[in-house]
């Protein structure tokens, strides 16, 4: 190559360099400096407009991001991050809670008025003739849901409690509507939970329990609805907190959403994390404030973990349900239900002989009942890590205790699903250890004792930040668990709209031009 051509190459090098540089430049300080004046408004508007393929007049369209007083979504967006999404956390979530177009929003709810027998009447409440719901103005006119180890699964009765309060409490993420047509969500009123623990037993000469009449009766019921029949049912939002309950129509209403435990005893076909939604258990143990719990030094167990044993010859009562139901899928999972619960029982014991002889653990087998929940729950309160191994489901109610006891869960169970993982981040608050490391001699104990003070405070101040959370009352309050399902069911749904607007895109846009 000669001198001149090489000088020229060269030349044609740094030139491009520069022009590539005055772009990007002029295309970021477009973007960057919106008001100020580099170009017209109006030329800027457009261009804008005339790249999509809206052909609408200037002054139809508002741009949040170039007119001078941004709308409305992306202020209340900036300013109101914690009041309307998390409670009591140092740290807001704001990117997550905060969507585009739900930071005001409310869930509109629409609920079914099912006769009192699908629920407060399984509570014993009858009303006056034609009553379908309770006077909920008063605390004392509220007909009081089980207490002991029936709680644990009564997030279907705070649900409803806050619908029939919501019309006139201002407060909270949903909001009941009388027109079902202008819901984001359908509410199934069904204590399913409370009719598999009370009423899944025959008595005298019945052929099916309450529990399956109420069930075969309540699909035929959406069947027949509108309601139901306008989107097959995905609009529906069904409480199965009990792994057990809705057994027999959770098939049929597969469509639906559903508030659950876990998946553990569903196939992947009729509840999965897509579309649905998992609550909280409701902790049995007393709920401390965050004054009240100990810190550090003051907890002198290091471990606590208490549940059942399985022996080697256990088998669930859960396996002969399951068997009821004679399609494929039901039968794979019969079995894969076995090996499951055999496996997890392996490793409570594998855990139980490499740790019983401790000072400072407590590994004891045996469920919790009357006092019991009391002693658990001074136990869990003066332990520094509370052991959640995952038993016959992967979830359960140990890890909400542990949590109300301000004890750092400690979290042996794969295929765990955690409430309000889409806005919580439970590495901040727990640790988790694979099974297949929690059962290696010393894994377990060397890991705990090697968390120092500092590293746990940490988490316990997170712990405690985050408790408020998990609490089910009435009246709900913003940013307990009552509203952290409305709101987990609200993100649902408008990831929902969103794919149903994404999908209709060109097919909305072709119409809209044809009409103008
Ligand atoms: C965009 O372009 C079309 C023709 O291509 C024109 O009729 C229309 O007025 C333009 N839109 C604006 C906002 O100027
Ligand atoms: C939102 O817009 C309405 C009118 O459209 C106005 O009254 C209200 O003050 C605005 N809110 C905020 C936070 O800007
Ligand atoms: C209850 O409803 C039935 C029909 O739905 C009606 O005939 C009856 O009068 C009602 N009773 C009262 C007390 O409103
Ligand atoms: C609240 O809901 C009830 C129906 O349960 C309805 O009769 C009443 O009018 C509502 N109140 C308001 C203020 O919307
Ligand atoms: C319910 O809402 C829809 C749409 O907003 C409306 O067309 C209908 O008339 C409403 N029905 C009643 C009973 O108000």
């Amino acid at each position: 190559m000669s001198e001149k051509n090489k000088f020229f190459s060269r030349f044609l090098f740094y030139l491009i360099t520069v022009c590539m540089f005055l772009l990007i430049l002029s295309s970021v300080s477009l973007v960057q400096f919106p008001n100020t004046h580099f170009i017209p408004r109006s030329v800027f508007k457009i261009i804008l407009v005339n790249s999509t393929s809206l052909f609408l007049k200037p002054n139809d369209i508002k741009f949040p991001f170039f007119s001078s007083t941004a709308t409305n979504l992306t202020m209340s967006c900036g300013s109101l991050s914690c009041p309307n999404s998390i409670v009591g956390t140092s740290r807001c979530q704001r990117k997550k809670t905060c969507g585009r177009n739900q930071a005001l929003r409310k869930l509109k709810v629409y609920m079914y008025d099912l006769p009192p027998e699908f629920h407060f009447g399984l509570l014993g409440w009858k009303g006056k003739a034609n009553q379908t719901w309770p006077n909920v103005d008063s605390h004392s006119l509220i007909p009081p849901y089980p207490g002991g180890l029936n709680l644990q699964h009564s997030v279907e009765y705070w649900l409803t409690l806050d619908l029939l309060a919501s019309n006139t409490s201002k407060v909270g993420t949903a909001l009941r509507v009388q027109n079902s047509s202008q819901a984001d969500i359908i509410f199934v009123p069904f204590f399913s939970s409370l009719s598999y623990n009370r009423h899944s037993k025959l008595h005298g000469k019945e052929k099916v329990s309450v529990n399956n009449m109420l069930q075969g009766r309540l699909v035929q019921f959406l069947m027949a609805r509108d309601e139901w029949k306008r989107f097959g049912g995905k609009d529906h939002l069904i409480v199965a907190h009990h792994p057990n309950s809705m057994l027999h129509a959770r098939k049929k209403l597969g469509s639906a959403m559903f508030v659950l435990a876990d998946f553990g005893r569903y196939p992947v076909e009729i509840a999965n994390i897509g579309k649905d939604i998992i609550a909280p258990y409701k902790h049995v143990v007393r709920t401390f404030s965050s004054g009240e719990s100990a810190q550090f030094d003051d907890r002198p167990i290091l471990m606590h973990f208490q549940g059942a044993i399985y022996r080697k010859d256990y088998a669930c009562p859960q396996i002969h349900y399951l068997a009821d139901e004679n399609s494929n899928s039901w039968s794979r999972r019969r079995i894969f239900q076995i090996k499951f619960e055999r496996l997890w029982g392996a490793i409570r014991q594998e855990l139980y002989y490499l740790l019983k002889d401790e000072k400072d653990v407590h590994f004891k087998f045996g469920t919790y009942r009357g006092d019991g929940i009391n002693k658990a729950g001074q136990g869990m309160a003066s332990s520094k890590f509370c052991l959640n191994i995952a038993g016959d489901t992967p979830s359960s109610n140990r890890l909400f205790d542990a949590i109300a006891s301000h004890c750092v869960p400690v979290i042996i169970s794969d295929d765990i699903e955690l409430p309000f993982e889409d806005v919580l981040d439970y590495s901040k608050f727990c640790v988790f250890v694979r099974a297949s490391d929690a059962v290696k001699k010393g894994y377990l104990l060397d890991l705990l004792r090697g968390i120092k003070k500092d590293l746990w405070t940490k988490l316990w101040e997170r712990l405690k930040e985050i408790a408020p959370h998990f609490e089910f009352r009435y009246p709900s309050q913003p940013g307990d668990a009552v509203d952290m399902v409305w709101k987990a069911v609200l993100h649902k749904t408008s990831s929902v709209q969103f794919k149903r607007n994404r999908k209709n895109r060109y097919v909305r846009s072709e119409a809209l031009l044809k009409r103008v």
